[in-house]
């Protein structure tokens, strides 16, 4: 899966539909990849249009001000439109526009994965949602994308015709600002889509343990997530050969396979490659000695941690319930 950087890059190059002939700039979206607030607009203006950054012209400043009286701290925010190019004399997309430029969107929510999703307007409702009605109406649910809950409401624009609606903004984002103080961090990605026929896969991991009380975790440079080593099973491979070929591929250490301690099994949909998948990953105690560590591309960081440490710094449930069973093989073993 790209990372947000790569997406962004891709939709600097795009000329999937004709508004990336003409716009000065595209404008990808700016913001945290671990936000927890996730804001859709409709499409960039002509501000943004000149600087490439989301919401930095009239509408732009309303948000900001918004987002200040609601308490939600802009800078962790990721902030987008439907649209990353700027559609002539700011007409409105039209539905080609919207659908050439859509998956971008997803894939952006699915490498983000917020707690709650903001849609600014009627046009990012109708993309994110199959709800068709009036705002008024679309403020009395609470809408879910892909497992996720969305709350919509108007484009901050509207307060420029009509102010009252400042307020009404302003009480909506406080609602998803306490929905994100409030839902749990998920797991896996987002909740497979019923309907879509599930795609299995393998995967298998190794914990490696210099022999007494530290273990190696190795930060990943998109995400910036500390994790445990691992990899999809390769053809011919065995559980024990791919956790210690992704050990050495990802950290440059040689191992030895000790015992299985864990293996857990997630469903989740990508929306990169519209599919569901049903994963399993297996987790073995692998003994290293600890040598020096040479991180392959794509990872920028590693520590060897206590089991203290290790829970505090890994972001998921599973990779720290992963830990608690290398802990709990390690005390059988003494
Ligand atoms: N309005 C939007 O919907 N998006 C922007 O980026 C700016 C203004």
């Amino acid at each position: 899966m790209s990372s947000l950087e790569g997406i962004a890059r891709e939709v600097r190059r795009c000329r999937r539909c004709r508004l990336g002939y003409i716009r000065k700039n595209a404008v990808p979206g700016a913001g945290p990849s671990r936000a927890k607030m996730f804001f859709v607009g409709e499409a960039p203006g002509r501000d943004e249009d000149t600087s490439g950054r989301p919401f930095v012209g009239q509408s732009g400043k309303i948000l900001t001000a918004i987002l200040k009286s609601a308490r939600v701290r802009r800078e962790d925010a990721f902030i987008t439109s439907v649209n990353k190019c700027r559609p002539p004399g700011n007409r409105r997309p039209r539905a080609d526009e919207v659908a050439t430029c859509r998956p971008y969107l997803m894939r952006q929510i699915d490498l983000v994965r917020p707690r709650v999703i903001v849609a600014l307007g009627l046009h990012s409702l109708y993309a994110l949602t199959t709800f068709r009605g009036s705002m008024s109406k679309a403020r009395k649910y609470q809408f879910v994308y892909h497992g996720i809950p969305l709350i919509a409401t108007y484009h901050p624009a509207a307060v420029l015709y009509n102010r009252p609606v400042r307020a009404t903004i302003r009480k909506d984002i406080a609602l998803a600002a306490q929905i994100a103080r409030t839902t749990k961090p998920r797991e896996g990605g987002i909740d497979p889509v019923p309907g879509i026929p599930f795609r299995k896969r393998v995967s298998s991991g190794g914990v490696p343990w210099d022999g007494g009380s530290k273990f190696l975790l190795i930060r990943r440079m998109d995400e910036g997530l500390w994790g445990i080593p691992k990899g999809g099973v390769e053809e011919g491979e065995t559980l024990e050969q791919t956790a210690l070929r992704e050990l050495k591929e990802e950290a440059g250490l040689k191992g030895k396979t000790v015992c299985p301690i864990k293996r857990i099994r997630y469903r989740f949909y990508e929306s990169e490659s519209e599919m569901n998948f049903d994963k399993t990953v297996c987790y073995f105690l692998v003994r290293v000695r600890r040598g020096k560590v040479k991180l392959e591309r794509g990872f920028e960081d590693y520590r060897w941690c206590t089991y203290e440490e290790a829970c505090r710094i890994l972001h998921y449930t599973n990779d720290r319930s992963v830990m608690r069973a290398a802990r709990m093989a390690v005390r059988r073993l003494s």
